[in-house]
């Protein structure tokens, strides 16, 4: 495995590849990698001639007051995760090589981007939206991988891979849970172990508004108020959002039908954790 930190030595390194037309595989990562990055990896690895991952802390994707001077890192870690994993490419560059002084283009997506994740952290999903594009372009992937925990931000960047005819085929793989539900996040590690116990409610609001979807409840009202109940046993919780809505457009028009997805963003302490879960509504 080989770890490079420039656009230039990363675009050297993927020459030879490129000539033999060789399928690029792609995890963009901020770090601190759990086993969650790991199964991205591996899924890469499986299809993939070569798979290259990033490793980047985006400061365009934090807002004022959020943690991007307290993001964890852990580069040996990573750099032995991605090794185990059979990655064959690290990209770790620094800030000055991803964003000069004078950088003044924005990708920013509309539609998906605007409800949940994007009204309360209003310029998070540009942030993603230049820095995957950027990323994409330095890489040149035929196929990124993304975890499906991040559900909003999958259909940011497919949407906006089919609005720029970006050539990647973007994948949201499977969330990875610990064995008590919680959905892995590199964010956990703010969790204090009150709060770490009590943040299995995120799993257990999905699991009831799942259950509620699928024996055929269409009103979203309905459904979000019985997870917000299950979130709300859980003192240290505070909820920033909790949403059932259609899984592609993210937005309520009306009962539900079809795609769903439960989407919940809640606080214990520091730590802010999303989570989601797919299910379909019953046909009538
Ligand atoms: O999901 C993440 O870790 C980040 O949002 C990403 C896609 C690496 C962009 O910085």
């Amino acid at each position: 495995m080989r770890v490079v930190n420039t656009v230039a030595d990363l675009r050297t390194a993927l020459s030879e590849a490129r000539l033999d037309g060789a399928s690029i595989g792609f995890v963009p990562t901020m770090g601190f990698l759990h086993a969650g990055h790991a199964s991205l990896m591996e899924v890469s690895v499986a299809a993939n001639a070569v798979t290259v991952v990033s490793i980047y802390v985006n400061p365009l994707q934090f807002g004022a007051h959020e943690d991007l001077a307290s993001y964890p890192t852990d580069r040996a870690g990573d750099l032995r995760t991605c090794e185990a994993a059979g990655v064959d490419l690290v990209f770790a560059p620094e800030a000055e090589e991803m964003h000069t002084a004078d950088m003044s283009t924005t990708v920013a997506v509309g539609g998906v981007s605007s409800p949940l994740e994007g009204a309360s952290r209003p310029s998070h999903f540009a942030g993603v939206a230049t820095i995957v594009a950027k990323l994409f372009s330095i890489v040149g992937p035929c196929r990124a991988y993304f975890g499906a925990k991040d559900w909003q931000q999958t259909q940011v960047v497919a949407r906006m891979t089919i609005d720029l005819s970006l050539p990647v085929e973007v994948f949201a793989c499977p969330i990875i849970r610990e064995p008590d539900g919680l959905a892995m996040s590199s964010r956990n590690i703010y969790l204090t172990t009150d709060e770490r116990a009590q943040a299995t409610v995120l799993r257990q609001a999905l699991l009831v508004g799942v259950e509620l979807v699928e024996s055929g409840e269409t009103d979203a009202t309905r459904v979000e108020s019985a997870m917000r109940d299950t979130i709300n046993t859980a003192s240290l919780a505070e909820i920033d959002y909790v949403a059932a809505v259609p899984a592609q457009t993210l937005v309520v028009d009306g009962p539900l039908d079809g795609d769903v997805r439960l989407l919940v963003a809640v606080r214990f302490g520091k730590a802010r954790l999303i989570d989601n879960a797919g299910c379909r509504t019953i046909e009538t």
